[in-house]
């Protein structure tokens, strides 16, 4: 039990696109969430740059200012991480996503490091988290950005793996000599994305074993598109429009209004009415109206029954029927709210919902769990064994841009799979396969990641059609993706990363 130490401890990062937290590992008490300076367990993940002294200002301060000036911030940057070439403009100066995420990932870090004196504090080893949908190359992203903030990043999880450790954690603590297996559905819903995962839980004597049975989710769907469509009726029902106004005054009304909108939303949380007043919305206009729960709901019922088809089109998948689930496990802020409360328990029960987790920082914690067991794999007694899916098909572009796939989405992994092609061209003496992973039958740049090419050459020469070609794919436990091509006496391996 070496994991726990004060100033040196294993962290886990919750890098989540509209907040992000930091735990720690605790020998003896499990994890504990490390707040940041204002207090708060959870930070904004919101960057601003100060164009007057070029400084760049993480969290809370910086979403209030960057709402009266938004050419000077970023909110929601994890939603970039996918557009490596994408670069963001805060007043003038260009950023990439993954330096964007490195200040907000160093800025907790550091917020952590000033509860001790100066250069006590340091990770002895991070873990991050990304969502379950992430492609290869956004999950390097996120690595890069990890580096870049220097917290010794020794792993990533993905956020539904890292809810259910913690989850599995306390089951264990309660029955750890009990052998038993469940199924487990991790129900995230945050600020930007909607992600549910179900899980087949099996605890022996030596190992935990987390096998995904299926995935589902979209990542435009979450608080932050609830707080809009509750920032409209408040405009509606004020009898307000703030079309045609100056940029000025339209940041500041915009800002006004998000404040309220998202305070209203968390106040009918609780209650079933709630008074917004927004003195001077307007230079002359003040917003005085009551709102109820009702009107709440009404405004966002259209991503309510996004949520319902998405959970309806994971039980085909999966196989699995809602009574065969034993367990639900709530994650992400917006998962509290009741008629998404309501909307879970019909669909697999109330009683299945488990209640000992914190939705907003569970992630976080569940992820510095991971840190101490790849810290100090000894240190949980058992071996922690994830077998997933995949959550992209993965194939190769062909003539006329095709995207044919070889293994498709949600099969299990490890797993293999070999297809024969053939050249279309006569006499060709090289190829290059080119392999990506996404969805669609013509590859895109917006619906398919590139992930690597192999390049063949020195081939006999041949009429078009008549050599063949075996391309065999292969993922590995550690989701690691391995093609090999073969094509008459020529044979070319490579190992890619694709997870
Ligand atoms: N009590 C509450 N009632 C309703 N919404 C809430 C409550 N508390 C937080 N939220 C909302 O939850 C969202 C943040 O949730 P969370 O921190 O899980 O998101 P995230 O991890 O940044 O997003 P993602 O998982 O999509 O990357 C915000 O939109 C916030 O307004
Ligand atoms: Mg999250």
């Amino acid at each position: 039990m070496g994991v726990d130490s004060d100033t040196n401890p294993v962290l886990g990062f919750d890098l989540g696109t509209t907040f992000s937290a930091v735990a720690r590992w605790t020998d003896g008490r499990g994890p504990r969430i490390i707040q940041n300076k204002t207090g708060l367990d959870t930070t904004q993940s919101v960057v601003y740059r100060n164009p007057a002294n070029d400084e760049m200002i993480v969290g809370r301060i910086a979403y209030h200012r960057g709402l009266m000036s938004p050419e000077n911030m970023i909110v929601g940057v994890k939603r970039l991480m996918d557009e490596t070439a994408h670069n963001v403009h805060l007043g003038g100066k260009a950023f990439t996503p993954v330096e964007l995420s490195a200040m907000i990932l160093k800025k907790i870090y550091n917020d952590a490091k000033s509860q001790y004196p100066k250069g006590v504090f340091s990770s002895r080893g991070s873990v991050v988290t990304v969502p379950f949908y992430f492609k290869a190359h956004q999950i390097d992203n996120t690595r890069q950005a990890a580096e870049m903030a220097d917290i010794n990043c020794i792993g990533i999880i993905q956020e539904p793996i890292a809810a259910s450790l913690l989850y599995a954690f306390q089951l264990c603590e309660e029955h750890s000599e009990q052998e038993f297996s469940q199924n487990i559905l991790v129900f995230d819903l945050g600020g930007g994305t909607f992600d549910l995962t179900l899980f087949h839980l099996e605890h022996t004597k030596t190992e935990l074993i987390f096998e995904v049975l299926g995935a589902g989710g979209d990542d435009r769907l979450g608080g932050m598109d609830f707080d809009k469509c509750l920032g409209d009726v408040i405009l509606e029902k004020g009898e307000v429009s703030l079309q045609g106004l100056d940029p000025v005054l339209f940041n500041k009304a915009q800002k006004n209004l998000f404040e309220h909108a998202v305070n209203a939303k968390i106040a009918l949380g609780a209650s079933s009415e709630y008074f917004v007043a927004i003195p001077f919305i307007l230079p002359d206009k003040h917003i005085e109206i009551s709102m109820t729960r009702g009107e709440f709901e009404k405004s966002i019922i259209h991503y309510l029954h996004k949520i319902e088809g998405i959970i309806d089109s994971l039980w085909a998948k999966a196989g699995v029927k809602p009574s065969e689930v034993d367990r639900v496990i709530r994650v992400g802020g917006s998962s509290g709210i009741p008629c998404v409360k309501a909307l879970l328990d019909d669909v697999v029960g109330g009683e299945k919902v488990w209640g000992n987790i914190n939705p907003s920082t569970s992630v976080a914690e569940g992820a510095s769990m991971y840190a101490a067991y790849l810290d100090d794999k000894e240190f949980f007694d058992k071996e922690i064994i994830i077998r997933t899916r995949t959550c992209h098909a993965l194939g190769l572009k062909t003539a006329g841009d095709y995207f044919t796939e070889i293994i498709p989405a949600n099969r299990k992994t490890p797993c293999s799979v070999k297809r024969l092609f053939t050249t279309n061209e006569d006499n060709a003496t090289s190829l290059d396969i080119e392999i990506f992973q996404g969805s669609g039958r013509i590859v895109k740049a917006e619906t398919h990641s590139h992930i690597g090419t192999i390049q063949i050459t020195n081939l006999p020469p041949r009429p078009a059609g008549e050599l063949d070609i075996e391309v065999n794919f292969k993922v590995n436990e550690e989701q690691i993706l391995s093609v090999t091509v073969t094509a008459e006496g020529h044979r070319k391996s490579t190992t890619l990363n694709y997870t």
